[in-house]
């Protein structure tokens, strides 16, 4: 398959186009590069024959007709966003128009395209987004996000990605465009940008920096290490029914202080300090406005009708990651002059 991958510099997009490339089929990356962008993390499979770029705009929609007419994909993969929820505490604007209105010019630069085509059956547009846009969980383990739980988004980021998935499912109601969606928890992994909190932890702790923990750290995630995402991705493409949700978790439900005690002595074995624990530098810090605080996914849906669960744990995956930060220096130095990037970001509310 010809697969158009928007957001395909970043964390998630970029892991999903090396899983593609690597399994046969064609990618055309489409991005605009911004702050949160890294064409190192396509480095490997650049000189490809079967891998394409486009420098592109979401909110320009003349440059996605032309992408669209230009490379005649068989498939959207839209991940391209703005995506940090303490910058969309800061810069809200930002987020309306890359997640809302650049999803409807995909939406519409798609169905043009989708439409000169003759409406084939056989062409997806996939549109990625987050468990956050269901809100936030009691501590209740036996109550997670199934794809039936009602929206109720919180934060300007949350609220912008809530938007984006019902501008999806209209196009799919109204227009008969060919959609899936996949809503999924929390990310990490290699690449991932160092405003985030699994490399914040990292990095600081090699800095022998304080290791910033939101409020009392009691927030709950449900990890999932990033490379089963971009398979889970390829997946719900090829096997989801059309018009249908699936919501992505990792099985890993953490409270952030937990987490960051297990990054923490993942650490303390790879690379132990001279004397005491990385835990000696935990310092609790102002909580975030408006912190949600537990998402979990069932993962029935996904598992019983496409066969697909994590195949990484929590400790396996962070271990991974801790080892690809240390072996990977120049990647991740060269990010931390970006802008806002090292700073406490979103306290205004
Ligand atoms: N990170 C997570 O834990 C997580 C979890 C669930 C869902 N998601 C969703 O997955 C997607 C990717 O997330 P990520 O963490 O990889 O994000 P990221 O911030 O690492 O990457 C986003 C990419 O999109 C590009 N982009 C941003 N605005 C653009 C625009 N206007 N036009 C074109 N390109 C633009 C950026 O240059 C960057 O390469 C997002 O849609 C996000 O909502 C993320």
């Amino acid at each position: 398959m010809k697969l158009l991958v928007t957001g395909g510099a970043g964390f998630i997009g970029s892991a999903v186009v090396r899983q593609a490339i690597a399994g046969g089929h064609e990618v055309v990356n489409l991005d605009a590069l911004t702050y949160a962008a890294c064409l190192d993390n396509v480095a490997s499979v650049a000189d490809d024959p079967k891998y394409a770029f486009v420098k592109a705009d979401i909110r320009d929609r003349a440059a996605l007709d032309e992408a669209f007419a230009d490379h005649k994909p068989d498939a959207v993969m839209h991940l391209a966003a703005e995506s940090h929820v303490d910058r969309s505490i800061d810069a809200p604007g930002d987020f309306i128009e890359t997640n809302i209105t650049g999803t409807y010019n995909m939406l519409e630069a798609a169905r043009g395209y989708w439409a000169s085509m003759g409406n084939p059956d056989s062409f997806r547009f996939h549109h990625i987004s987050t468990d956050e846009v269901f809100g936030s969980l009691p501590a209740d383990p036996d109550i997670q996000f199934t794809e039936m739980t009602a929206y109720d988004p919180r934060s300007p980021y949350s609220a912008s990605k809530a938007a984006s998935d019902h501008l999806v499912r209209a196009w799919s109601e109204t227009y008969g465009l060919p959609v899936v969606m996949t809503n999924c928890s929390n990310n990490y992994g290699p690449y991932h940008f160092p405003e985030k909190l699994v490399p914040v932890i990292i990095l600081n702790a090699l800095a022998g920096k304080p290791l910033p923990i939101y409020g009392d750290g009691s927030n709950i995630r449900d990890w999932l290490y990033v490379e089963d995402h971009a398979e889970a991705l390829l997946v719900v493409l090829q096997k989801g029914e059309l018009g249908r949700s699936y919501n992505i978790g990792g099985e890993n439900e953490r409270t952030n202080l937990e987490l960051v005690q297990t990054l923490c002595s993942i650490l303390d074995d790879i690379r132990p300090l001279a004397e005491g624990s990385y835990a000696d530098l935990i310092t609790y810090v102002a909580d975030r406005p408006g912190h949600d605080a537990r998402y979990a996914i069932d993962p029935k849906r996904i598992s019983t009708e496409l066969g697909w669960r994590p195949s990484v744990t929590v400790e396996e995956g962070l271990r991974r990651t801790v080892q690809w930060y240390l072996d990977n220096p120049d990647w991740w130095r060269a990010l931390q002059n970006r802008d806002g990037v090292g700073t406490r970001l979103g306290v205004k509310a």
